[in-house]
């Protein structure tokens, strides 16, 4: 599969359909409380996208090659589960971190984006997990101009963490994005500076490191879509949806509540 070049027009509708997805992660954030389940969390996602986004939630029945369709509208993966976590009647407690993962479909354009959430207070492990996570994904977001290559985005992530004893997972990689919720390329979180595809503007993919305090193997869990750590250490991921422009990078899934990049190193 090729990678597509986005036209400006596309450009435009993946901004809006990227917005709207930051918009519904900020929507989201005051309700990740203890107390509360994740089929609350996804309920209240689902009327917000749908209702007041009037936009479609792409997880919702997407049915992959190889899996049962996807049964929730969000993926919510606790603590140990590093993505795909499936939203069900438990509740979330004092001390969980929680990746909240969400994808907009607007006008036939997808957005993708997820961020970790805190609930209560944390261990002090557990926030550190979390903030090089989303400074990993950042060393990766700014090697993106075009002329860089997709290997200069998975060694900026790879080469930051694993000095700090985190592990990079291996199974889950970005992905183009556009009409299509996964596209081409893969872009995955590890690799050598200068290798793969050489990036050109109008191309838009996702970033979306998951990095374990532990080791990198994982397994899947017999509900067909939640993903653990094999050793059952914390799990991290942030993810944005990424325009390459003509002088270096755009974060399309922007909102007025994601946190700010972290100061350049
Ligand atoms: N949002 C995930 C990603 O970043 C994919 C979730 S697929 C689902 O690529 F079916 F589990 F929702
Ligand atoms: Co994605
Ligand atoms: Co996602």
């Amino acid at each position: 599969m090729s990678v597509s070049i986005k036209t400006p027009q596309e450009i435009e509708k993946m901004r809006i359909a990227g917005r709207l997805t930051g918009e519904a992660l900020d929507y989201i954030t005051p309700f990740v409380k203890a107390g509360v389940t994740t089929n609350e969390l996804d309920k209240l996602c689902h009327d917000y996208i749908v209702d007041m986004q009037h936009g479609i939630p792409a997880p919702l029945d997407y049915a992959p090659q190889g899996h049962t369709p996807y049964p929730k509208s969000i993926c919510t993966s606790i603590n140990h589960q590093v993505c795909h976590g499936v939203p069900g009647d438990k509740a979330l407690k004092n001390g969980d971190i929680v990746n909240l993962d969400i994808t907009v479909i607007k006008d036939g354009y997808h957005g993708d984006s997820s961020r970790m959430f805190y609930v209560g207070e944390p261990s002090i492990q557990a926030r550190r997990l979390c903030e090089i996570t989303w400074q990993a994904l950042w060393r990766g977001i700014r090697m993106v101009r075009p002329g860089a290559y997709l290997g200069d985005i998975g060694h900026a992530i790879q080469s930051f963490v694993e000095p700090l004893g985190y592990s990079v997972v291996r199974e889950f990689c970005g992905h183009g994005i556009g009409k299509h919720f996964h596209e081409a390329p893969q872009v995955l979180h590890y690799g050598r500076p200068k290798t793969g595809l050489v990036l050109e503007a109008g191309m838009i993919f996702t970033i979306e490191p998951m990095i374990n305090a532990g080791k990198a193997a994982i397994k899947h869990l017999g509900d067909g879509w939640t993903v653990v750590t094999k050793d059952h250490s914390l799990s991290a991921q942030y993810e944005h949806t990424i325009l390459v422009t003509d002088t270096g990078f755009e974060v399309l899934t922007v909102s007025d509540g994601c946190p700010p990049p972290p100061p350049l190193p």
